[in-house]
């Protein structure tokens, strides 16, 4: 009996050093890819920047071993103006599209947005019976219902809810459902084309075909798009990466249309109407800030439609998560609790008016940087009336399309050797002229971006 305990004692140990190595590594490379900071080295670790280069979806990971690429290629071609605070040593990540800024807002508002669950809470994988999607929480469905009523960017009428572990799966969902029924629009020989006008979001032709579906497959722009058979487009608006707002370009009698709404938010973009689309798609990221909750819905007219792609979603992870469900329903609550006033909301608790303000500011801050630099331009946006704050507002988009001027032929690589971590427009279907960076992660690397940026010069 005391040899088999010495034995275990001695095995837990070894386990618990292990352990311990462990999470002494993962929090160093943890504190290095915060800090931005990493350290000097020549371990190019090609097959991982490989398996990052057609990326969307966050990897700190590939952060890191772009960071490490960067750092060991010395800057050769252009200079800074001036040294900046930090040195200039700091590699600025913006390549994702993380909302880290909002943190502060929900820090500010404490207690209001805490939910407590306890052991024996949400535990059957089942949510509502009596809905077609039936791993849908009532409370969450309510909370969405409230807010795009309240904010008057979606109808929601006569619309079935489907949920999502983020936008990402319902969108798959969506190519399944619309590329499986029997419709006029589909032939069932062959994989239904999938197309979205350049420049497109970075991640649509990886997922779509990422598992060489049967079903559908990725045919690229949808203004060169010319086969005269079914098709499915993806109007994203307002756009990522280049924040306009968009309409279908293909329309041809056989598409379908998949409106992605990510960003049809107030604090982006004007609110002119109610969407009223037959499939459209939001994502719980980008409103609140809140991607790693892995949110998402779509508002569906058709109820078959809205059928199948709950069977994808049953088919692939069983339902969605209560816990995060419940979670965004709190999250969203606080949000429509701050925002169901008359007229633009001047309550400093508003999120939408937070948010708006922090995004104008960092616009305005962000066209002074390349008008100080003159190596860059930006696209230029209309204000038109916002129903939602009852006045003209302009466009503030979560990612800034940034375009190197004259001979700078490919601006990510530019921007890299000024330690910016952009992403380059080839991912999104266009010339390396242009990059996405984003404008929405924390102040401090905000700030230091701005610096860097306006001291950049040739
Ligand atoms: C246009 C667009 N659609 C969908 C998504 C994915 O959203 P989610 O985090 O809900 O998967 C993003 C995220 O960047 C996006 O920009």
């Amino acid at each position: 009996m005391d040899k088999v305990k010495q034995v275990s004692w001695a095995f837990l140990r070894r386990h618990l050093l292990l352990l311990s190595l462990t999470l002494n590594l993962s929090l160093l490379s943890r504190f290095v890819y915060e800090r931005g900071i990493l350290p000097e080295t020549t371990d190019h670790r090609p097959h991982q920047e490989e398996l990052c280069f057609e990326k969307e979806i966050i990897n700190p990971v590939c952060g890191a071993s772009e960071q490490e690429a960067h750092v060991s290629r010395s800057s050769t071609h252009s200079s800074s103006r001036a040294q900046a605070a930090d040195g200039g040593n700091k590699v600025i990540n913006l390549d994702h599209g993380d909302p880290t800024m909002y943190e502060e807002y929900w820090r500010r508002m404490g207690e209001k947005s805490r939910i407590v669950m306890r052991g024996w809470d949400s535990m059957s994988y089942f949510s509502d019976l009596e809905n077609l999607c039936w791993f849908l929480e009532p409370e969450f469905a309510k909370q969405i219902t409230r807010l795009h009523g309240s904010v008057g960017n979606a109808v929601t009428h006569d619309r079935h809810i489907v949920v999502g572990t983020g936008s990402t799966q319902l969108f798959q969902a969506a190519l399944y459902a619309l590329s499986l029924l029997p419709s006029p629009h589909a032939s069932p020989q062959q994989p239904i084309s999938v197309v979205s006008a350049v420049p497109y979001y970075s991640s649509y032709p990886s997922v779509t075909d990422y598992l060489k579906s049967g079903l559908y497959k990725w045919e690229g722009d949808a203004y060169t798009f010319t086969k005269e058979e079914p098709y499915i487009e993806l109007v994203t608006s307002p756009n990522n990466p280049d924040g306009f707002i968009r309409q279908p370009v293909v329309n041809r009698s056989r598409g379908i249309v998949v409106y992605d709404l990510a960003y049809y938010w107030p604090q982006y973009t004007p609110i002119t109407s109610a969407a009223d689309h037959d499939l459209m798609l939001f994502t719980f990221s980008k409103i609140t800030g809140h991607a790693g909750t892995r949110m998402g819905w779509a508002l569906v007219k058709d109820k078959e439609v809205a059928r199948k792609m709950t069977e994808f979603i049953v088919l692939n992870t069983i339902g969605v998560s209560k816990d995060s469900q419940l979670r965004a329903a709190k999250i969203l609550q606080v949000v429509s609790d701050g925002s169901e006033h008359m007229g633009f909301p001047e309550d400093a608790d508003s999120f939408f008016l937070y948010a708006y303000h922090q995004m104008t500011l960092r616009w305005e801050r962000l066209r002074d940087a390349v008008r100080h630099s003159g190596l860059f331009s930006l696209p230029e946006f209309l204000a038109q009336f916002c129903n939602y704050n009852g006045g003209f507002t302009e466009p503030h988009p979560a990612f800034a399309w940034l375009k190197c001027k004259g001979d700078i032929e490919d601006c990510e690589s530019f921007l890299r050797e000024h330690k910016i971590i952009t992403r380059s427009g080839r991912h999104f279907g266009m010339e390396a002229k242009y990059v996405r960076i984003s404008m929405l992660d924390r102040d401090e690397k905000f700030n230091l971006f701005m610096e860097r940026l306006s001291n950049i010069s040739l």
